[in-house]
């Protein structure tokens, strides 16, 4: 629909038609388990009335193709449109592809795949009948105590934006009048640093520091086309998000240009009520919510009667309804939904896990993981050791999976245990002892562990966190104690959960050489496991087909190329330890350092990486970018990736700046022997900051680079 045709549908609709179309319903299955049991039988009616615009969570296409269904005997039987969770494939789904979660994909430092992948995602939703992804999470993470750092990329603004850039084009296609699917950038603004690291916490940072970390990643979303954009729970310096005219209005629109719509959180305008108190009665929440920008409200009844008063009063005016149901109703045409509304329900099975996606599934896999200690090269291990054990909670569950996930088939998941019995020879005797799950670790489980360490050659112990939201039946329940991860799981420690020290400290005593597995999306102080095993992989929650590529970095049919998205701190008390701090930030405590015990793009090979002949420009004038190179040799023994991370430090400025920020990466793959010169492009925007009177500018004077342990630095004039 051109903008006339969308006026010409808005002259034909009602009032009521306009906000039906503001409003999201949880899909009827869900809404008889978890919410209000008769709001099912009351969607059938507001169905035919033409007063839903949208649903979450339909999780499959003949669902989705009966509710489309009910819409279109409506009086202008406008289509809906379903949105989903699908932060790292279409988790949600039963029998989809599930890629790493966002701090695995981050960790690949690789933004081709991670496009590659939303695209995926975005064909796995067409076919089931959706067309909207509620993501990328474009936070930045800096308090990993946040249950959700695990659907973010990490700490850093240039990759958590690049990363966003690419899931939207991913997802959305290169045509924004016919898009693949539907991008949405979350959370705006700010979640990534609550207070207390508690999910919905506020948020209060400096005006300095939005601009120059929280906002550009949205900036650089909005700036590659995305059409929806979700309001965060939490308040930023005061102002709750939903409600924030500054934020939904004036930066998104006026400054951005921003052309899509803006939905809530779940319940997010009600909290403006009930949680933030800047709402005195439910009906203020709605008022201040519209008026402030946000054009659909995530599910629940008593969104559309207030509205409706509000316009009627002349409180709202009219004007805004038509706005924002204008708004959604250009990016259904774009969806191409007034043409097709239907999918083939015949189709999804074979292209849910298609095999060319699995294959984009086990790169992503193999890229994420990071490879944190190797001391006397103890990895990769050989196939034909004689015994192995392996142990661990997550050893041969599903945490891999990543939350939002579904429950999946076993036969499509490999976990840990399933990667690591396919890769060794057959004589190769793998001993599985299932110490039960996290805080269930009996007495008698660790003995056994123990036991069965002593003859063998070598011990895998698959630690970390974060089980699936779903008990053995299947049935929905985030409030269970072994979920230690992902939305509302916060922590107030960062060790390992349960008995899991204890477990590993009983393998180690046994003298058997240990190799640690981390399976966890959040980082974890493991200070001791630091020191003492000699072996530590962090795998992040690998997806689906994980466990093949922890056995194939294992067993060096891979070699290691991931590097830390974010800091693994040593200990709580250390929070926050993003590397981008300033440079006052580094004063030490007396009983702690202030370094994280893994910084920031940490991440080690199978092979040896030897950078030289940095060249950077001598000088360069204002508006110029400035060209760097290095040059990167592989002076190992094998074919690896490596992942080169540039940095750039602005010597002397009017305000305090991060000590370095990342400014440019690129993966690349070398033969042993082998050398290539790395180019680097540094746009003369990126070296711009925030002056004492918040103008942007760029101030004269010397800035570093630093590659690979080389640095250098040029004038600007
Ligand atoms: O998309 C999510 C959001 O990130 C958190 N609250 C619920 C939404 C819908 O599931």
């Amino acid at each position: 629909l051109e903008d006339r045709q969308v006026r010409a549908l808005l002259d034909r609709m009602t009032l009521e038609e306009k906000v039906g179309q503001m409003n999201q319903y949880i899909a009827p299955i869900y809404a008889r388990s978890i919410d209000s049991p008769d709001l099912a039988e009351k969607l059938d009616d507001l169905l035919a009335r033409g007063l839903v615009g949208s649903f979450l969570f339909v999780t499959d296409a003949e669902e989705a193709n009966a509710l489309q269904e009910k819409a279109s005997r409506a009086r202008l039987g406008i289509p809906l449109i379903f949105g989903i969770d699908a932060v790292h494939g279409l988790a949600p789904v039963r029998g989809a592809t599930i890629f790493p979660t966002p701090i695995g994909m981050a960790a690949t430092f690789d933004d081709d795949l991670v496009e590659r992948s939303a695209e995926i995602t975005a064909h796995e939703m067409r076919a089931t009948g959706m067309h909207w992804a509620f993501s990328p999470v474009l936070d930045v993470a800096r308090d990993p105590r946040w249950g959700r750092t695990a659907e973010t990329f990490g700490e850093d603004p240039l990759v958590v934006a690049t990363m966003g850039r690419a899931t939207v084009r991913g997802l959305q296609g290169p045509d924004r009048s016919r898009l693949r699917t539907l991008a949405c950038l979350k959370h705006f603004l700010g979640p990534g640093v609550p207070l207390g690291g508690r999910n919905m916490g506020p948020v209060d940072v400096s005006e300095r520091t939005l601009r120059g970390a929280f906002l550009p990643p949205f900036q650089a979303g909005v700036a590659a086309g995305a059409l929806s954009v979700m309001a965060a729970y939490n308040d930023v310096n005061g102002v709750p998000s939903h409600a924030s005219d500054e934020l939904l209005t004036r930066i998104l629109r006026r400054e951005w240009g921003f052309r899509g719509f803006v939905v809530s959180d779940w319940e997010g305008i009600e909290m403006l009520h009930t949680t933030h108190h800047v709402a005195a009665s439910q009906k203020d929440a709605i008022r201040q919510a519209v008026l402030a920008g946000v054009d659909m409200h995530m599910h629940g009844e008593g969104f559309s009667e207030p509205l409706l008063e509000l316009v009627r009063e002349g409180t709202v005016p009219a004007w805004r309804i038509d706005e924002a149901a204008g708004r959604i109703l250009r990016v259904k045409h774009a969806l191409g939904l007034f043409e097709q509304r239907y999918v083939d329900a015949s189709r999804a099975s074979s292209v849910l896990a298609a095999p060319g996606h699995l294959t984009v599934a086990l790169e992503a896999a193999r890229k994420s993981i990071v490879l944190l200690r190797n001391e006397g090269n103890r990895l990769p291990l050989r196939k034909n050791l004689k015994k192995i054990l392996v142990t661990g909670p997550n050893a041969d569950n599903t945490a891999l999976l990543g939350d939002w996930s579904a429950p999946q088939p076993a036969e499509n998941v490999i976990t840990v245990l399933e990667g690591i019995r396919a890769a060794v020879s057959p004589a190769t005797e793998v001993r599985f002892v299932n110490p039960g799950r996290v805080f269930e670790e009996t007495d008698e489980a660790l003995a056994r562990a123990a036991e069965q360490a002593r003859d063998a050659d070598v011990a895998i112990v698959v630690l970390g966190e974060n089980e699936t939201r779903y008990d053995e039946a299947g049935v929905l329940d985030r409030r269970r104690r072994e979920r230690t991860g992902g939305e509302g799981a916060d922590r107030a420690d960062l060790t390992l959960v349960g008995r899991q020290l204890e477990l590993v400290q009983a393998v180690v005593a046994t003298g058997t050489p240990t190799v640690v597995v981390l399976v966890n999306g959040r980082p974890l102080a493991i200070p001791w496991i630091a020191e003492n095993v000699p072996a530590v992989l962090e795998a992040f929650e690998p997806g689906l087909v994980g466990g093949r590529a922890v056995a194939e970095v294992l067993f060096g049919d891979v070699s290691p190329s991931g590097r830390l998205p974010i800091s693994i701190p040593r200990s709580v008390g250390q929070l926050p330890v993003h590397y981008n701090h300033p440079p006052s930030a580094e004063g030490a405590y007396v009983d702690e350092s202030s370094a994280p015990l893994y910084a920031f793009g940490h991440g080690l090979s199978y092979t040896r990486f030897v950078y030289s002949h940095l060249r950077v420009p001598e000088r360069i004038r204002q508006g110029e970018a400035a060209w760097v190179s290095v040059i990167v040799r592989n002076a190992g023994p094998r074919e690896a990736d490596e992942v080169v991370l540039m940095f750039v430090s602005d010597v002397v400025s009017s305000v305090t700046r991060p000590v370095r920020q990342l400014a440019g990466f690129q993966r690349v793959r070398l033969s042993p022997g082998e050398s290539r010169v790395v180019h680097f492009r540094i746009p003369f925007d990126a070296l711009a900051l925030h002056d004492r009177r918040m103008a942007r500018v760029v101030e004269p004077g010397r800035f570093e680079v630093s590659i690979g342990g080389l640095s250098r630095s040029w004038i600007l004039e």
